[in-house]
């Protein structure tokens, strides 16, 4: 399953109209993204974005709501983290926010800062994603475990995971907590989440 068809998925079965991207690079997901109403953001020129900027200026000078936000601009944990604090303050009633990138299959892909090479990158987003599922019981947080892991956050509840500082975040800690951590669902169940709005 791939980015795209969860948020296609979503946008179906829930009836959304609006869709805002942050980071839409070549446009290979938000040009497949069949909501009505798509607002893409970037700051590099190249890309189908509808809003040539980053995504702090964008959430500086946003003024409306949207039903789904995907947030796939830069890799890194604090601006990810910002992206989804910004996010939820624009997300309408029902909506939800999808993170690209939050589980990385091997140490590399997630080396700060990035590798100067052409390969795979994940960044830190998975420790965005455990900030959330250690101190956050008032979101539902968990990750679909396809396409590098997409996390799926919106306003519910959850259990938490035990809170530990962000020195211990390491790789190895990623690997031994994984499951727990990011609330890993297969894309089976996902599906079945959907198709009965249960709150994982
Ligand atoms: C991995 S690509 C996006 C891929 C796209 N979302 C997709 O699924 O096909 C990351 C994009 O984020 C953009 N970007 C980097 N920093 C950003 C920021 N602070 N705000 C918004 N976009 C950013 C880059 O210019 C790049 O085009």
């Amino acid at each position: 399953m791939t980015r795209t068809e969860i948020i296609n998925t979503l946008i179906r079965s829930k009836h959304y109209r609006s869709y805002l991207e942050i980071g839409v690079g070549d446009g290979a997901n938000f040009n497949g993204v069949i909501a009505p109403d798509k607002t893409g953001v970037d700051p590099d020129p190249v890309t189908p974005a509808t809003i040539r900027a980053n995504s702090d200026r964008f959430f500086a000078e946003n003024g409306r709501g949207f039903d789904l936000i995907f947030i796939d601009g830069l890799h890194e944990r604090e601006q990810v983290t910002r992206d989804i604090d910004n996010s939820l303050k624009y997300l309408r009633v029902g909506g939800t926010i999808i993170l690209h990138d939050c589980n990385p299959p091997d140490e590399k892909v997630q080396l700060m800062p990035k590798p100067n090479d052409t390969s795979p990158w994940t960044g830190d987003v998975w420790k965005a994603i455990a900030g959330l599922r250690m101190h956050r019981p008032n979101l539902s947080v968990y990750v679909i475990d396809t396409d590098w892991g997409c996390g799926v956050v919106s306003p519910g509840s959850q259990r938490l995971f035990p809170s530990h500082p962000i020195e211990s975040l390491t790789y190895k800690f990623l690997e031994i907590h994984r499951q727990s951590l990011l609330n890993l669902v297969s894309p089976d169940v996902w599906y079945s989440i959907v198709r009965s709005s249960t709150v994982v």
